[in-house]
């Protein structure tokens, strides 16, 4: 029932400034938290060696394994409990028909090898999409005008075969091809990653705010077309809950919703309808025009971060991806 609706009040007896005239009773008032445990933070690595800084992502570098671990050191430090990787690989390496991606020595695959081995207690999530490693710069596979579903689930399904053998802990779909829940489900359960959980990114949206993640590996300058045949259309709620309703059934033990912001309302409506653990992206282009605003002294970036953040917990979010995680994390300690 929406809270108001239980709410007789009527001014002048009731004033809600009240409640409001202290920092220790609008602290006692609250009715979110947020703390380093709501965070996944997305780290960059790259290939062969360390890319660089993501120009339109301040603050984002993409790592080589030293860069990488200093980081998740730094993660495990200001409490966050996961990282999630994306990889930079160069042009030379990608191929249509994706090879990267299942290469068990692939980046990603060295890079959660080396994070497990140094710090075990941290969770590594990884994306199964082909993306950064394919010629063409779709999530799948490209046969003339088409990105074609069914063939480019069975190297989704090999790409997440590599990455749970690497020691991953936590694996995140994001190429939103049809079927490919319940494929990875019963291809990670007949290799034995049973206990390997999937959050799917169950309402992806088709988003021109993905654009800076795109310099971030690579995959922008090659992409022939846009991604509408398989990301949701952003106008598209009613779609967007069927999407959720079939990863459930094939299998998603958490659900993402993504872009952030721009979508707290799907957020909202997708976790009371399915109570299932909902994760939000809070995207590269979100982050950057924060960041930009803050630059230009338009924003105040720090109370920006953190109001960004606990709007999330509002609209139903149990956890946050989002590239401001460290930075976030150090401003809730000071
Ligand atoms: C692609 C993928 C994208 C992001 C995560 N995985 C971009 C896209 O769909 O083009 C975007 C994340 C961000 O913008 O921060 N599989």
């Amino acid at each position: 029932m929406p809270a108001q609706m239980a709410f007789s009040g009527r001014f002048p007896a009731t004033r809600l400034r009240r409640l409001r005239q202290s920092d220790w009773m609008r602290r006692l008032t609250a009715e979110q938290q947020i703390s380093p445990d709501d965070f996944i933070w997305p780290l960059f690595v790259s290939e062969p060696a360390d890319a660089g800084p993501v120009p339109s992502m301040p603050g984002v570098l993409r790592h080589d394994e030293d860069g990488l671990l200093r980081a998740c050191e730094q993660a495990l430090e200001a409490g966050i409990p996961c990282i999630a990787l994306f990889p930079y690989v160069p042009e030379a390496l990608k191929t249509t028909t994706c090879d990267e991606a299942v290469n068990p020595d692939n980046v990603i695959c060295r890079s959660v090898r080396a994070v497990k081995q140094r710090f075990p207690e941290l969770g590594v999530m990884c994306d199964v999409a082909l993306d950064p490693f394919n010629a063409d710069g779709h999530d799948g596979l490209v046969a003339g005008e088409e990105v074609l579903n069914d063939e480019t689930v069975e190297v989704l399904v090999r790409q997440a075969l590599v990455q749970a053998e690497a020691g991953c802990d936590l694996q995140g779909p994001s190429d939103m091809m049809d079927g490919r829940i319940g494929a990875l489900r019963s291809a990670l359960d007949k290799a034995g990653h049973q206990r390997l959980p999937i959050v799917a990114y169950a309402a992806k949206f088709a988003s021109t705010f993905y654009a800076p993640f795109r310099d971030a590996v690579g995959s922008g300058a090659s992409l022939k077309g846009d991604k509408k045949t398989y990301q949701l259309s952003p106008g598209n709620r009613a779609e967007a809950l069927r999407e959720v309703a079939l990863d459930v059934a094939e299998g998603a033990d958490l659900l993402m919703v993504k872009p952030g912001l721009p979508y707290l309302d799907v957020l909202r409506e997708v976790k009371d309808a399915f109570a299932l653990p909902t994760f939000a992206y809070h995207v590269s282009g979100e982050y950057a025009m924060l960041k930009a605003a803050a630059r230009k002294g338009w924003l105040d970036n720090d109370r920006a971060v953190l109001e960004s953040l606990i709007c999330f917990k509002r609209a139903g979010a149990d956890a946050v991806l989002t590239y401001a995680a460290l930075e976030a994390a150090h401003l809730l300690a000071s």
